[in-house]
């Protein structure tokens, strides 16, 4: 079939012409700590466990498809997040990545603030309890509804992201008889070297408001005259999934410059700039993320560094990690279903799930890995392709990898590192029932989200 022939020809083709996968590992039950949550481990008989529960106690209990979600490791990342940053400094976790009102406890308890980016969010922190002032309110399009709530309960800080905003926000809270913390939004134009539908600094997109031509500038000068927002400060993302430090540090120069022209021009020290989220992890062992304190350390510097150079004191610094805090720490377990062998190409492998609790491989070309956890196995490595059971042959989960070669049907497998943006993106494609969330500790499970039932399907369906 010619490409041009099939709207979807170049994604069609490649599944039966290209591979990116490496040579098979050395050791396929081997499992490697870079991309597994903290406490995955293989029992002495050869099966995984997290938390201290083997995997097929989990299926067990809870079923496949389902996410499993190391709170040990999640909480370390926090505090490791919180410990690296300091008391100068302030981590809001962003809450897309992934939300539930345990996670928002986690949070809380280890003294994380939480970034939100709709209503629903926002609803989902405030009811377990996340105090209103350590919350920042995102979005390029908030809702009159979104905005009147976020000021009424008084989130800390509204990031304002158009002109537009700047005087609707400011509007809604005098009306309110309020003054509503902001940030502004700027784009900085740096290209992050991340896929070009999550790298958000360049101009030509839809967030935030240029440095280039000045806007940023007058953004800020019509900020400063309206009486119902108090500016506190700057605010630039510049992508995800992000490994190099450049990108950061070149918005941070150009964030720093505009401060710099801000005092210049009106005489004040904007006191914060926060420098988003982005930062990559381990999806597989090519990846070579840095660790949070390697991060705040850079952030720190280029800062510091660029803040004396402009004569200007060091601002309070925060950031808004998501993937990685909660991305390395969990993984999804399913079972094997349908086998089918491609003499000479793969063996496609057919799960339980599948684009609708993982939509990143067919959305961004995401490059995941899976093992065989539910035993040991000294077979010969098979070249796999891990696909889902939605009615789409673009419906993959792991494009290119090894498992053995004796797998069989009703064998759990599990993917690793998808805590970040596979729940949170789940949908019900094919009606499919969105699988739970499932804390594991110390040797004990709990559900934090459930399963979905047929019930809560029809429940929406008012017929
Ligand atoms: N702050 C802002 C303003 C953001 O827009 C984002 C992500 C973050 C922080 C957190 O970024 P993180 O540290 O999680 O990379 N669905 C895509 C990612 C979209 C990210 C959108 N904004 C994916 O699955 O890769």
């Amino acid at each position: 079939m010619s490409r041009s022939a099939h709207p979807a020809g170049p994604r069609h083709a490649d599944v039966l012409t290209e591979g990116h996968y490496a040579a098979p590992p050395a050791d396929l039950n081997a499992l490697d700590a870079k991309v597994w949550s903290r406490t995955v481990a293989r029992t002495p008989d050869g099966a995984v466990s997290v938390g201290g529960i083997e995997v097929a106690r989990l299926a067990e209990e809870f079923g496949t498809p389902a996410y499993f979600l190391d709170e040990d490791d999640f909480r370390a990342r926090c505090r490791a997040w919180r410990d690296a940053f300091g008391t100068d400094a302030d981590v809001f976790y962003a809450g897309k990545a992934f939300l539930s009102r345990a996670v928002v406890r986690w949070l809380h308890e280890e003294g994380l603030n939480l970034d939100v980016c709709s209503g629903g969010e926002l609803a989902t922190a405030l009811s377990a309890g996340m105090p209103a002032e350590r919350i920042a309110f995102h979005g390029n399009n908030k809702s009159e509804a979104e905005i009147e709530r976020a000021i009424e309960v008084g989130v800390g800080r509204i990031v304002l992201d158009s002109f537009q905003e700047i005087v609707r926000v400011s509007h809604i809270a005098e009306r309110l008889g309020k003054r509503q913390p902001v940030q502004i939004r700027v784009t900085v134009g740096v290209e992050a070297h991340t896929h070009e539908f999550i790298a958000t600094a360049h101009e030509d997109q839809k967030f935030g408001i240029a440095l280039a031509g000045g806007q940023a500038a007058e953004a800020v000068r019509r900020a400063l005259k309206l009486d119902g927002i108090e500016l506190i400060g700057i605010h630039s993302h510049i992508g995800s999934q992000i490994f190099d430090m450049a990108g950061f540090e070149v918005a941070a120069r150009r964030v720093v410059s505009l401060l710099a022209e801000v005092r210049d021009e009106h005489g004040i020290e904007l006191p914060e700039i926060d420098l988003g989220g982005g930062l990559g992890i381990a999806y597989t062992s090519d990846d070579d993320p840095s660790e949070p304190h390697e991060i705040a350390k850079a952030l720190n510097e280029i800062v510091t560094r660029e803040c004396e150079a402009a004569g200007l004191r060091t601002p309070r610094i925060s950031v808004e990690p998501g993937r990685a805090i909660v991305g390395p720490t969990a993984f999804t377990l399913y079972t094997v279903g349908t086998i089918k062998p491609l003499e000479t190409l793969r063996t496609y492998v057919s799960v339980d799930g599948g684009m609708s609790d993982n939509i990143r491989t067919a959305l961004y070309d995401a490059e995941y890995t899976v093992a065989l956890v539910s035993r040991r196995s000294d077979a010969e490595p098979m070249l796999v392709r891990v696909v889902g059971k939605h009615c789409e042959s673009g419906d993959i989960v792991v494009k290119d990898a090894f498992l053995p070669a004796d797998l069989a049907p009703g064998d759990l497998i599990a993917v690793p590192a998808t805590g970040a943006y596979c729940r949170s993106m789940a949908s019900n494609y094919n009606h499919a029932l969105r699988p739970p969330v499932v804390a594991v500790r110390d040797g004990e499970a709990r559900v934090i989200v459930r399963r979905e039932t047929e019930e809560d399907l029809l429940r929406l369906d008012v017929g």
